[in-house]
């Protein structure tokens, strides 16, 4: 059923804590959270996406749960507990989350990041050291065009590290993408056939895509063919 003209054009007032502090506001009843927390409140950092629960850009704590702001009545949060990307952060610094995306190159265009910081940390909260699975999990309903989701993951796992007390450090890999021969030089690539590339022929090889005379010829366990 279609909501009424007198609907339309009413205004609601709530009361609510955004981020901690008590805030009062007053709103056109048909506002969605985060047109709320967008348009009324200037908490811009709550991202507009697809304004379907689809992409999880929207994604608030109401009560320390993750919720689709997009998909819930502004008029449904009277006393309740919101926290946005903004309240994040603390007197000592960046939330640790922060500080990882930041560390790991987790946030690309960043369009999607508020969503996926506030779901990972209401994860954390709830389970201080979750499996890569878990994390995964977890942050399933949160959609990113730019990083291929890895390094998110990652940066959730070595925050979650350093929350536990841990001196934990980004991987190599993590941050340089593919180990070195010993010279400090040379990238050691996959060839492919499940052997790595460690000399200067090999890798260039290996770049160009095409494998050297020994390497196609080789059987997989590593013998010469007969
Ligand atoms: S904008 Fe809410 S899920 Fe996409
Ligand atoms: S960093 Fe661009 S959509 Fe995720």
């Amino acid at each position: 059923m279609a909501p009424s003209n007198d609907f339309l054009r009413s205004k609601s007032s709530i009361s609510l804590h955004v981020n901690g502090e008590p805030v009062e506001v007053s709103f056109a009843s048909y506002k969605t959270l985060l047109e709320v927390l967008r348009e009324d409140l200037q908490l811009t950092g709550t991202k507009h996406g697809c304004e379907l629960g689809e992409c999880g850009a929207c994604a608030v704590l109401v009560d320390g749960r993750p919720v689709l702001s997009c998909l819930v009545l502004g008029l449904a949060c009277q006393g309740r507990a919101v926290e946005t990307v903004e309240g994040m952060a603390s007197a000592s610094g960046l939330h640790p989350l922060q500080k990882t995306f930041a560390e790991l190159g987790a946030a690309q265009c960043g369009y999607c990041t508020p969503g996926f910081l506030l779901t990972a940390q209401a994860l954390l909260d709830a389970n201080p050291s979750p499996t890569f699975r878990q994390i995964q999990e977890a942050l399933a309903g949160n959609i990113c065009r730019c990083t291929g989701y890895i390094k998110i993951y990652e940066a959730v796992e070595l925050a979650a590290a350093r929350l536990r007390g841990e001196d934990a450090s980004p991987r190599r890999e993590t941050l340089y993408g593919t180990d070195f021969d010993d010279s400090g030089l040379l990238p050691v690539l996959d060839a492919g056939n499940g052997s790595r590339a460690t000399s200067g022929s090999e890798t260039a090889a290996v770049l160009r895509g095409q494998p050297d005379r020994k390497t196609e010829n080789e059987k997989p366990d590593g013998r010469e063919p007969r």
